[in-house]
């Protein structure tokens, strides 16, 4: 019998019970007062080519939609706690959003039916706030991402409900390093696939997956431009990394293996093992000598620092 060159991983057994679709709230409505991007009534974003590089007035205003972000996201994370359920925070973003003058850019977006995304143990994605309650030991990442003066700024944080065992906490405190160790490549001059270099090594050795089918995107006027930044090394995405690029790096790193399916709701993006995943995201600006994370909030701290773990 050949020699097996690898150990296979024995994990635990995930902590919790499978993630079950729940009820959807009634549609949230937004004041008539608050300019919408193109796709709000329709459902569909335009699929113009859109620019990698940013004129100067669009920066000042993706610095404004970035800290928008951040700060929505901050009052989410403040409301997760046991027994309260998604659509609570999906509420709680909303209103923070439209507090700011900000649309919720995800309402509506390819038919989008709520504000922001919540995605609970091991969802990896996109999961549809609802009727379900956060159970003491879940953890669930929280995607914002508002629209405001005609640009979108994009972040997401994972969060802990409750007394969190620790292989979820490392998880986390693994997918927290990994989106810096992505952010630190950026420079002009750098490549997009130096990015999935970096965290891929910043995860090598666990018992860690990377998510490919899901990607960082060059964001600013339109939600997601055709700039693609996978999280993963591919030698052919060797773009050069220019001064005034606009994107995001939100790396989801799962326990075990990354293969994942997709809910009939044909949104809700789940690991096939059923092992938890943990996310990241900042919006970024590739500036002169390096790196600008535009979704930082003005005077506290980021989500991601106010709720380490
Ligand atoms: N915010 C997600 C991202 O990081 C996209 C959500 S699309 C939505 O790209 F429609 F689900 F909101
Ligand atoms: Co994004
Ligand atoms: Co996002």
């Amino acid at each position: 019998m050949a020699r097996r060159k690898h150990r296979t991983a024995l994990l635990d057994p995930p902590p919790s019970p499978p993630v079950r679709q729940g009820m959807l709230s009634p549609r949230r409505t937004v004041p008539a007062s608050i300019a919408r991007p193109e796709y709000a009534l329709t459902g569909q974003p335009s699929t113009r080519a859109g620019r990698a590089v940013r004129t100067p007035d669009e920066i000042e205003r993706m610095r404004v939609a970035g800290r928008i972000a951040a700060e929505v996201l901050i009052e989410v994370g403040k409301a997760v706690a046991p027994g309260v359920t998604t659509d609570e925070l999906d509420r709680v973003g909303h209103e923070a959003c439209i507090e700011r003058g900000a649309y919720p850019s995800p309402l509506n977006y390819r038919g989008f039916p709520k504000s922001l995304c919540t995605s609970v143990n091991e969802v990896i994605c996109h999961g549809i706030p609802d009727s379900r309650k956060l159970l003491d030991g879940d953890v669930v990442n929280v995607d914002v991402t508002a629209f405001i003066e005609g640009v979108h700024g994009d972040t997401n944080a994972t969060f802990l409900v409750g007394d969190v065992d620790e292989a979820s906490k490392d998880l986390i405190r693994a997918t927290r390093q990994a989106m810096h160790a992505g952010i630190a490549t950026v420079r002009p001059g750098s490549k997009v696939n130096d990015i999935g270099r970096a965290i891929e090594a910043s995860v090598k050795g666990g018992t860690y997956g990377v998510v490919q089918e899901f990607i960082g995107h060059g964001i600013g006027d339109q939600f997601h431009t055709s700039l693609q930044i996978p999280h993963y090394y591919d030698p052919r995405h060797r773009t050069v990394i220019e001064e005034g690029m606009t994107f995001t790096i939100e790396p989801m790193i799962t326990i075990g293996s990354p293969e994942l399916y997709v809910w009939d709701d044909d949104w809700t993006a789940v690991t096939i093992s059923g092992q938890r995943c943990a996310q990241f995201e900042h919006t970024l600006l590739v500036t002169s000598t390096g790196v600008e994370i535009l979704t930082l909030p003005d005077g506290t701290p980021p989500a991601e620092e106010l709720f380490a773990v």
